[in-house]
């Protein structure tokens, strides 16, 4: 059983501050072009972007950020950026590992790592390793990762551990301690950076009623202050999880008494 409110099991509860941010973060290829350098000038300017994010969020008390640093269709951009981005990968973990250790940040990564160069997936297993007991903030990077994969990797470890599951007896409650985010809890707002305005196959089922942010705000100039946008605006939505406004007033109403 997960420890974590379903919000389509149940009504989870909504905090000020969101708990886990879940960030796509778009728009290097579009910043280093318009400066005319090469698209990778742009993924090593997006590293500082992410430093500022993962501070702010420990500063402020986020609980979980989860980014989505290479999609499973990444692959698909020419060999020269990938190999650039797996590069780049190992060497910031490297460098980042001990800070992430003295900040009280736990790192993680989720996605399927069976395709990385043995040094990645060392290097990351270290940095696992090394942060497990911090408490401060969970830092998850998706790498290799697809949403549709999550699901299906889920679907296939679940009928692995309950081989004689009949179909009407698949639940949600059997399936989501399989899924890879299975130790946190939904995210409470989703950020992309860059403009576009889609998922390209992340968090899939996490997402159900994530509050979705979008700005053009390229990645590699994203700071605390834009972050601060988006909790700003995440501050004034109402997260009915289906319900009605006139019941969400009422429950107000009762829990001021
Ligand atoms: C996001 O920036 C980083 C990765 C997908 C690795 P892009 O590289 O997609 O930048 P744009 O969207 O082409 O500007
Ligand atoms: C999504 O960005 C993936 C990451 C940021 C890692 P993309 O730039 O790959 O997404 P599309 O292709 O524009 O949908
Ligand atoms: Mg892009």
């Amino acid at each position: 059983m997960t420890k974590y409110t379903s919000s389509t099991l149940a009504v989870p509860e909504a905090s000020a501050i969101p708990r886990h941010v879940a960030i796509i973060m778009d728009g290097n290829g579009r910043w280093a072009s318009k400066r005319l350098m090469p698209r990778v000038a742009g993924h090593s300017e997006g590293l500082g972007a992410v430093r500022k994010v993962v501070e702010e969020c420990r500063r402020i008390g986020v609980e979980y950020l989860t980014v989505f640093a290479f999609s499973s269709e990444n692959w698909r951009r020419p060999p020269e950026e990938v190999g650039f981005l797996m590069k780049l990968f190992l060497k910031s973990l490297k460098g980042e590992v001990s800070r992430m250790a003295e900040n009280d940040i736990a790192f993680s990564v989720i996605g399927d790592l069976s395709r990385f160069d043995p040094a990645i997936q060392e290097m990351v297993h270290f940095s696992e390793q090394k942060t497990a007991a911090c408490k401060g903030l969970t830092f998850t990077i998706a790498a290799n990762y697809g949403g549709r994969w999550d699901i299906l990797q889920a679907m296939r470890r679940c009928i692995a551990a309950n081989p004689n599951l009949k179909p009407e007896q698949v639940t949600e409650e059997l399936l989501q301690p399989h899924l890879s985010m299975a130790f946190a809890p939904e995210p409470d707002l989703f950020i992309r950076t860059g403009g576009e305005q889609r998922t390209s196959n992340f968090l899939l089922w996490q997402l159900a009623y994530t509050e979705l942010y979008f700005t053009d705000v390229l990645w590699p100039d994203f700071d605390e202050a834009e972050l601060h946008k988006a909790f700003d605006w995440y501050s004034q939505r109402e997260r009915r999880f289906g319900r009605t406004s006139a019941q969400l007033a009422s429950q107000a109403m009762s829990d001021a008494v």
